[in-house]
C-alpha cells in the first residue's frame, strides 16, 4: 500500500517546440506519509500532481499506487480510479456554489449509484468529517457564506469522503492569511494521518512546508529531498 514513482518524464508542445517539464522525477510514499513540495513557479509542481492523480499521462516513467499503474485503464475505469483512490484539494476550493456545504462534501459520491445502506453510511461520514473540520454548524450553508479558511476545510472533508489512498493538494493555503493557512495545513496533516492516507501538498510557504515531516523541492524536472 504505497506510491512508487520512477523516472517520470513529461513535456508539453508549444509553438516554439517541446517544453520539457519533468525530467526523471522519482518519489516513494507509504501510508501516513506527508510530503511538502516547493519550487519556483512553472517548475512543474502542478503537472506532477496531475500525473499522480491520473488527470494526464506521462511521456515515460511509471506511477504505481498500491502496486497498480493507472496508465492502462479505460476512460471509465480511470474516472473510477480517480474518484476512489485520489482526493484533490485546489487553491481555489472549487466547491459547487449552488450546493450546500454538506452536499459539496457528498459530491464525490454522486459519480455512481449506490445502494441505500451505502448512501446512509456516506451521509453519516460526511457529517462526521464536517464535524472534525469544525463545520458542523455550517452544513446547510452555501460556500459563499463561508470564510476562505472554512471553504478549504470543507474541501478537505470532501477530498476525504471516499477514503482516498492519496490526497493531492495544490497550494491549498495560497489564498489564505497566515493564521488560516497554518490552521488549514495543520488540519490537513492531522486528518490525512488519522485516515492513513498519503498526503502531498504543494506550497510556496517555507513555514507551511516546515510543518511536514518530509520536504521536497522541484528542481530541473526532478524531486530533491531538502
Ligand atoms: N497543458 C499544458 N500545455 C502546455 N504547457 C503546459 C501545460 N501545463 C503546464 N504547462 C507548462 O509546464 C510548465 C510547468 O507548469 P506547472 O506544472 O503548472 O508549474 P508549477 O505548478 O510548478 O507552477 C510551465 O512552463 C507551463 O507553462
Ligand atoms: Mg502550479
Amino acid at each position: 500500500m504505497s506510491l512508487r514513482v520512477r523516472r517520470l518524464v513529461k513535456s508539453f508542445a508549444s509553438p516554439a517546440g517541446l517544453v520539457p517539464v519533468l525530467a526523471g522525477a522519482d518519489l516513494d510514499m507509504s501510508p501516513g506519509d506527508a510530503v511538502a513540495l516547493t519550487g519556483p513557479s512553472g517548475s512543474g509542481k502542478s503537472t506532477l500532481l496531475h500525473l499522480f492523480g491520473a488527470l494526464e499521462s506521462p511521456d515515460s516513467g511509471t506511477i504505481e499506487l498500491d502496486g497498480a499503474d493507472p496508465s492502462g485503464l479505460s476512460p471509465d475505469n480511470l474516472a473510477d480510479y480517480r474518484n476512489r483512490k485520489i482526493g484533490f484539494i485546489f487553491q481555489d476550493h472549487h466547491l459547487l456554489p449552488q450546493c450546500t456545504v454538506k452536499e459539496n462534501v457528498l459530491s464525490p459520491a454522486w459519480a455512481c449509484r449506490r445502494p441505500a445502506a451505502e448512501s446512509a453510511a456516506l451521509d453519516s461520514r460526511a457529517s462526521a468529517l464536517l464535524d472534525r473540520v469544525g463545520l458542523s454548524s455550517r452544513l446547510g450553508h452555501l460556500p459563499a457564506a463561508l470564510s476562505g479558511g472554512e471553504r478549504q476545510r470543507a474541501a478537505v472533508a470532501r477530498a476525504l469522503l471516499l477514503h482516498p489512498r492519496l490526497v493531492l493538494a495544490d497550494e491549498p493555503t495560497g489564498n489564505l492569511d497566515r493564521t488560516s493557512a497554518l490552521s488549514v495545513a495543520s488540519l490537513l496533516l492531522e486528518m490525512a494521518a488519522s485516515e492513513g492516507a498519503m498526503l502531498l501538498v504543494v506550497t510556496h510557504s517555507a513555514e507551511i512546508a516546515g510543518l511536514f515531516p518530509r520536504k521536497y523541492r522541484m528542481e530541473e524536472g526532478r524531486l530533491l529531498a531538502t
